[in-house]
């Protein structure tokens, strides 16, 4: 069953003027490639000034700075699993990313959020189990949970787009 307030987009999420962008870091919090480039280049050097004071992040935790220059107003970091075959708590790690991200979300009071296709790159997971496990956590958590007002899944490929769109 899916929420009315979870919403699916393509494009680049460094652009959207909402409360919250969720970043698919890595542990060490200092940036990398993929969507942790893009969301640094768009931020400026004061995000990663403000995540050399976090310590890192371990899977599946996530923690939250401000956006600097980019249109959103925060940038919640978590870090998703590697992709290693599925039998090493991967699915676990994945859903942790979503609910702990969200919860940060309402603890802020946040209202509106977006999310990547968290590991579904450098980390390699399954695209079709990762957007699964994306909409049933977040729908989840939605259900428990009603100051969160919208959850817009943005993607980058016509590949992830389906997968969400078969779920939505
Ligand atoms: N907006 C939305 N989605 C994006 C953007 C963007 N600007 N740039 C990339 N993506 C997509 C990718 O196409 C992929 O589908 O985000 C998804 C997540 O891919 P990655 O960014 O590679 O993240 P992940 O697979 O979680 O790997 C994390 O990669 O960049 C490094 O520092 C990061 O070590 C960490 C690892």
């Amino acid at each position: 069953m899916s929420d009315s307030r979870l919403a699916l987009a393509r494009g680049d999420i460094t652009k959207l003027a909402i409360d919250a962008i969720v970043n698919a870091a890595n542990t060490a919090l200092l940036g990398g490639g993929g969507v942790d480039g893009a969301i640094h280049r768009a931020a400026g050097p004061q995000l990663l000034a403000e995540c050399k004071t976090l310590a890192g992040c371990r899977s599946g935790e996530a923690k939250i700075t401000r956006g600097y220059s980019l249109p959103a107003r925060f940038v919640i970091h978590t870090v998703g699993p590697v992709w290693s075959g599925g039998e090493s708590g991967e699915p676990e790690t994945l859903a942790n990313c979503y609910r702990n991200s969200l919860q940060i979300a309402v603890t802020n009071d946040l209202r509106t959020i977006a999310f990547p296709a968290i590991s579904c790159g450098v980390y390699r997971y399954p695209i079709v189990d990762a957007a699964r496990i994306a909409v049933d956590t977040t729908s989840e958590f939605l259900r428990e949970n009603n100051s969160v007002e919208q959850v817009t899944f943005v993607v980058s490929t016509d590949e992830i787009y389906a997968a969400y769109r078969r779920l939505l």
